[in-house]
């Protein structure tokens, strides 16, 4: 059988970041945390990237931070975890495919399907500042659409935020594997023979993976976020973190020492659940209803907790030189070059072009 390569490979796991600079730990729970998981399962082959594309959608007026974040938020995903032996860590833009599917599915998109996602009024709305009626923003789904399905994707993790992005993916497939069936499934005769066939179609429709989104929230109690500046870092040393964690706001109804509190209630428990064992936050519990532990302590114990996650991740950090990232970005944008081509094939195939560049 033609497919036995397809069957005999995992299931491919995609998903990337805009380069928005050093990740702060919200960035690092809501989706790095996640995607080394899902390596660590060894189930799957993984593909992660720095969408700097994206970044440009936005930021085409100065594009000058774009090169710096991309390195960093690379540095982040390695310090993660993220394994360039076992995943395919890139750059987007390193990547030729990224811009030639765009073009052929910007064809088939309705614009109507881009003004109604949700994102495109409120990013608008949000970045006032910006003007954001180009073309090139419009077409943020058409990208990243492109994106996943040049790797021809299962599973897409992200955040709630991006589910839409993913539903309108496979409605691009949809329409794109309607109108170019696999030339082998062109002839109605064939179709029957071509149903035997797995995968059916060019571009098979991903799946979201949710990430599990605890609330995280910053040093103001908002939910941690660059534009609110209550950011506990991946990169912070760990007097830092301390000293965000004792300006962090507590339970408002425990003003002095001596008034319970409740942790349901207080920021700094909802670090506690994210990050402590049970035992620490049986302890929060306790100590807090019964006004028996300050809030001083209780933000040392959270600030211990976030310390342990982040010692391993700085170490890792500052293993990586210069080099060794440029080697391991060098090498990511040759395999998914090699993946991508083999779907370009496909899709050119399907649309009567060239069909292979050789
Ligand atoms: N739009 C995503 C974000 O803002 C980044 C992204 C670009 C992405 N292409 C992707 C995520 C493909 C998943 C799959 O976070
Ligand atoms: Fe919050 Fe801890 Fe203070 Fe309770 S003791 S209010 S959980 S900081």
């Amino acid at each position: 059988m033609a497919e036995t390569a397809n069957q005999q490979s995992r299931p491919r796991v995609l998903s990337g970041m805009r380069p928005t600079g050093k990740l702060h730990l919200g960035n690092y729970m809501g989706a790095l945390h996640n995607w080394v998981r899902l390596q660590e399962t060894g189930k799957y082959e993984s593909y992660h990237f720095v969408a700097d594309l994206h970044a440009l959608t936005t930021d085409y007026e100065d594009p000058s931070n774009i090169l710096p974040n991309t390195r960093e938020v690379a540095l982040d995903f390695l310090a993660a975890g993220l394994d360039p032996k076992r995943t395919t860590i890139f750059v987007q833009s390193h990547v030729a495919q990224h811009f030639e599917l765009p073009l052929y599915l910007g064809m088939i998109t309705p614009v109507g399907w881009l003004e109604r996602v949700p994102s495109y009024k409120d990013m608008q709305e949000n970045l006032a500042e910006k003007d954001l009626s180009m073309y090139g923003f419009l077409g943020y789904p058409v990208l990243m659409a492109s994106d996943i399905l040049l790797y021809q994707a299962s599973f897409v993790p992200v955040g709630q935020d991006q589910q839409a992005h993913v539903e309108l993916t496979r409605e691009v497939a949809r329409r794109f594997n309607n109108f170019y069936p696999r030339p082998e499934a062109r002839n109605v005769g064939d179709i029957l023979r071509a149903a035997q066939v797995d995968p059916l179609y060019v571009l098979p429709e991903p799946q979201v993976l949710l990430t599990p989104s605890p609330k995280l929230p910053g040093t103001d109690g908002r939910k941690m976020s660059k534009s609110y500046g209550n950011t506990i870092m991946i990169t912070d040393p760990e007097p830092v973190v301390r000293a965000k964690l004792k300006t962090m706001v507590t339970d408002p109804a425990r003003i002095r020492r001596t008034d319970p509190g409740d942790p349901d209630k207080c920021p700094v428990g909802d670090l506690h659940k994210v990050f402590s064992t049970p035992e620490t936050m049986a302890k929060v519990y306790e100590g807090c209803r019964s006004a028996g532990i300050g809030c001083i302590e209780c933000k040392g114990w959270a600030a211990d907790a976030l310390v342990q996650i982040l010692n391993p991740i700085q170490e890792r950090r500052a293993r990586f030189t210069d080099d060794e990232v440029s080697d391991i970005l060098r090498d990511g944008a040759s395999r998914a070059g090699a993946r991508a081509e083999q779907t370009m094939c496909e899709v050119r195939a399907a649309m009567q072009l060239t069909g292979s560049r050789e």
